[in-house]
């Protein structure tokens, strides 16, 4: 078993563990004998009296048999069958909805009932280190208030986030993993990252900010998870509740996207909608593609509709609450309050030099930040200079004085991320709209969008055994927009750069 929360000098151990474990002497348990690593291990269980309900359960066993989706497959019938655009994209993104709505409300809302292997939805391995015991969940981000200036954030925030793939997604997890889940690198040069079609995943999203702090979110449905209190990173864990207020569903679906491959929609919390907690979780969006032709000024508001240029593979719904757009994607384009695609310090790298941006940059969208998913990664998430290694991919960060000087500096708190000019060909590469099988850069392994393999799992597993290409993401950059605050309590965390 593995300590709970393993800090790095525990993952230390681990790694140093695998290094001296002679393979194939899993039974010898004598001696001076280390266990290896484990991918399925879980984190301890709080304390009796502290918590005493339900816990998390890794689903594993992935099926041996690919799984086929309904046919025909209700999202397809409600478009008619044909492509998904900016008029039909509604309906599919219900159809999405209805189609999981029985199992995700066990999930949420029924947690005592909830038995994921028996509704047939799996889990990636490896993340028991970074898991917290009763749902799963795992640090998603950390925000300042100042990242919701409309929708009154009146604190730092934390998300934490799990992730469950659907019997047919599984059959991706079974073609890299296999039974054992230590050796991934056979299935992935076999392409096992690419999901099948049809296959649905699927990511809740809790935030710290209760309707106290946050307005908009009175009245959403709270978890409780045993987690590090603050940003989640350091300290011993708490029992804290969390509120559900982002729900993100993709799917595998060439038919319907052919320039991509995959529909990525969520859903956010509406407390005035009537009905039942799934009920109050309402699309926000959908998106099949990046629109690469479409250059959107970086200063047109996309709160005003018509604004920004329109786009053709986004489709937002207007009738959602101010905060879940108040941090859409560069011109508008799908992004959820859990995502970050927008920084309110950015540094642009232009001709002439470094350039402290004056407003918010919008600079990603889901399908631009996962278009990234590679093996190994050669960019970072973000569209940034980035210098990646064998094990290793670091952001640019610069810090501009008084005068608005800029220069780079090294990773550390309250330093801001260089980000490539929107106008610029660096910019684009992010915004292209690709097949999930053709890498952003050349040379790695594509895994079709697939962001919890190349961003968390695949890491753990190098870093867990030790194995010699290991980049240091998961420690240096928790947070997946590449900035590090500053250790802090609740509320009390710099906005970098103020
Ligand atoms: C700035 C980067 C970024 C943006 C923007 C982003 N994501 Fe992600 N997403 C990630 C990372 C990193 C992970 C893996 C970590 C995790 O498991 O949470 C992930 C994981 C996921 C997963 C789990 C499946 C997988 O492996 O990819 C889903 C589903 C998902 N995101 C949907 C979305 C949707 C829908 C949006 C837009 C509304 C979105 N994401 C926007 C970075 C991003």
């Amino acid at each position: 078993m593995m300590p709970k929360h393993s800090k790095p000098l525990s993952l230390i151990a681990i790694v140093l563990t695998a290094l001296l474990s002679v393979s194939g002497c899993g039974d010898d348990d004598g001696g001076d004998a280390q266990p290896s690593p484990d991918p399925f291990a879980l984190p301890d269980a709080p304390p009796s009296g502290v918590y005493d309900g339900p816990l998390f359960a890794l689903s594993h066993d992935y099926p041996r048999a690919q799984a086929a989706p309904p046919d025909p497959a209700p999202w397809r019938e409600a478009i008619g069958f044909g492509h998904i655009d900016t008029g039909n994209a509604r309906a599919y993104v219900d159809a999405l909805k209805d189609y999981i709505a029985d199992d995700m409300r066990e999930l949420l809302f029924d947690y005592e009932n909830w038995n994921a292997e028996a509704a047939g939805w799996y889990n990636q391995p490896w993340l028991g280190t970074i898991r917290e015991p009763i749902h799963g969940t795992y640090v998603g981000s950390t925000f300042p208030a100042e990242m919701f200036p409309l929708s009154g954030l009146t604190t730092t925030m934390t998300t934490h986030v799990l992730v469950y793939y659907d019997a047919v997604a599984a059959g991706s997890l079974r073609s890299v993993w296999g039974d054992g889940a230590l050796d991934p690198l056979p299935g992935l040069e076999a392409g096992g990252a690419q999901f099948p079609e049809g296959g649905f995943i699927v990511k809740p999203a809790f935030t710290t900010a209760g309707g106290a702090d946050w307005p908009p979110i009175e009245g959403a449905y709270p978890w409780l998870i045993y987690a590090p209190p603050g940003d989640g990173t350091e300290g011993d864990p708490e029992l804290q509740t969390v509120y559900l207020f982002q729900f993100d569903i993709i799917v595998k679906d060439t038919a319907s996207a052919p320039s991509t491959g995959w529909v990525f929609a969520t859903l956010v919390y509406d407390g005035s909608v009537e009905g039942d907690f799934w009920d109050q979780m309402i699309p926000l969006g959908a998106m099949w593609g990046n629109d690469p032709d479409v250059l959107s000024p970086q200063d047109c508001d996309y709160l005003v509709p018509g604004d920004c240029p329109p786009l053709f593979e986004t489709w937002i719904n207007q009738a959602t609450p101010l905060y879940s757009r108040e941090t859409l994607g560069w011109g508008g384009r799908l992004s959820g309050p859990n995502d970050g695609s927008v920084d309110i310090a950015a540094v642009v790298q232009t001709e002439d030099g470094l350039e402290q941006y004056d407003g918010r940059y919008a600079m990603s969208s889901c399908m631009s930040c996962h278009g990234v998913a590679e093996f190994e990664m050669e960019s970072f998430l973000l569209p940034g200079p980035s210098t990646c290694t064998q094990d290793d991919c670091t952001p640019t960060f610069a810090s501009c004085d008084s005068q608005g000087v800029c220069q780079e500096v090294d990773p550390g708190p309250g330093v801001s991320l260089v980000y490539y000019d929107w106008q610029s060909a660096e910019f684009s590469r992010w915004f292209q709209s690709r097949p999930g099988d053709e890498p952003q850069d050349e040379g790695t392994i594509a895994l079709d969008y697939g962001m919890n393999y190349a961003f968390k799992a695949l890491p753990q597993w190098l870093t867990q055994t030790g194995t010699d290409l290991t980049p240091n993401f998961v420690e240096e950059f928790n947070n997946y927009r590449g900035r590090q605050y500053e250790s802090h309590a609740v509320g009390a965390a710099r906005i970098p750069f103020e």
